[in-house]
């Protein structure tokens, strides 16, 4: 049984790799397809096949799925491109005759106003027209997006959102990693689409006072409409489209959509998910 994962040198790839060997599965039955082959050193140092394969290059792709069972398709960074790229490796995967495909999905991905949900659904869309059978990993938010702000908040004693008290069922990437690597694992997941988040369901204010406790000082969350909030990203020096996508996905918090209680999570990976504190611990360490 050969499991590939795309994405591999990314952070997310990186983790899923590392549970697929923990839960023992051999490194010679891994392949890591990337597209930075010097990036790959530490994969192929630890027996892990190494393919190279651009998401925009059909034909490495379909090279790189020669002889693989499981694909996981680890969703691309490059919003705008991913449809056509996902696409492509979803091709890839049937003139390869790969038997599963799991994609990383977003939360409520079918229903979902948050901008980076369209292309997450096209995904979707097409992989349910496919002859291969298909596994909907659709992820909520990682607790780690907030690491970048954590500094400021706790300098500040404020940190700024527009979520309302919209709830959100964020976890680390770590145990997203985990429940990737679990269905990778387990037979019959063609089919199933699992809804991942936390179980800390937390409005901002309840999550800036964990960061406060953590950081032994008070901090509050000012609540901002979505077009200030945008604004003072963009005067922070986020590029315009990251703080719009960004001011959005709160937007997204306040009507609820980043925020299950499915329980998938939990069952996927057989325990708690990691507190939002030891998250927050690890980012400002
Ligand atoms: N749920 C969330 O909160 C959240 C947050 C951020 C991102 N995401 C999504 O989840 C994915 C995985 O997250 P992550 O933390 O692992 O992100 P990441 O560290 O940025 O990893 C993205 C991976 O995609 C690869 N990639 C991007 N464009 C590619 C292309 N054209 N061809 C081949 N590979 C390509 C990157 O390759 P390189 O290693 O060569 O750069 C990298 O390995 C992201 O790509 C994004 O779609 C979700």
């Amino acid at each position: 049984m050969t499991t590939a994962i795309t994405g591999a040198t990314g952070q997310l790839g990186s983790l899923v790799i590392t549970d697929l060997l923990q839960r023992g599965v051999a490194p010679g039955e891994i392949v890591a397809i990337v597209r930075d082959n010097a990036k790959a050193a530490p994969l192929a140092d630890k027996g892990v096949t190494v393919r190279v394969a651009d998401y925009s290059d059909p034909a490495a792709l379909k090279s790189a799925l020669d002889g693989v069972d499981k694909l996981l398709l680890i969703s691309g960074s490059e919003v705008g491109q991913r449809v056509p790229q996902h696409t492509n490796v979803i091709e890839a995967a049937e003139a390869a005759g790969v038997s599963l495909i799991a994609y990383t999905s977003l939360l409520k991905a079918d229903s979902s106003g948050v901008s980076l949900a369209p292309e997450h659904l096209a995904t979707e869309e097409r992989l349910a027209a496919s002859s291969i059978p298909a596994v909907l990993l659709r992820n909520g938010w990682y607790w780690e997006n907030y690491g970048s702000a954590l500094p400021q908040a706790i300098e500040s004693g404020t940190l700024y959102g527009a979520a309302g008290n919209g709830r959100l069922a964020a976890a680390s990437r770590a145990d997203f990693a985990a429940a990737a690597a679990a269905v990778l694992t387990l037979d019959d997941q063609g089919g199933k689409t699992y809804e991942l988040g936390g179980d800390e369901r937390l409005t901002y204010a309840e999550f800036a006072k964990i960061v406060g406790e953590v950081a032994g000082k008070d901090i509050a969350y000012a609540d901002l409409s979505e077009s200030d909030y945008a604004a003072a990203l963009a005067g922070a020096g986020l590029p315009e489209p990251v703080a719009t996508m960004l001011a959005g996905a709160d937007a997204g918090i306040s009507r609820g959509e980043l925020d299950t209680d499915s329980g998938d999570l939990q069952t996927l990976i057989g325990r708690p998910s990691t507190p939002v504190a030891d998250v927050i611990k690890a980012a400002i360490a």
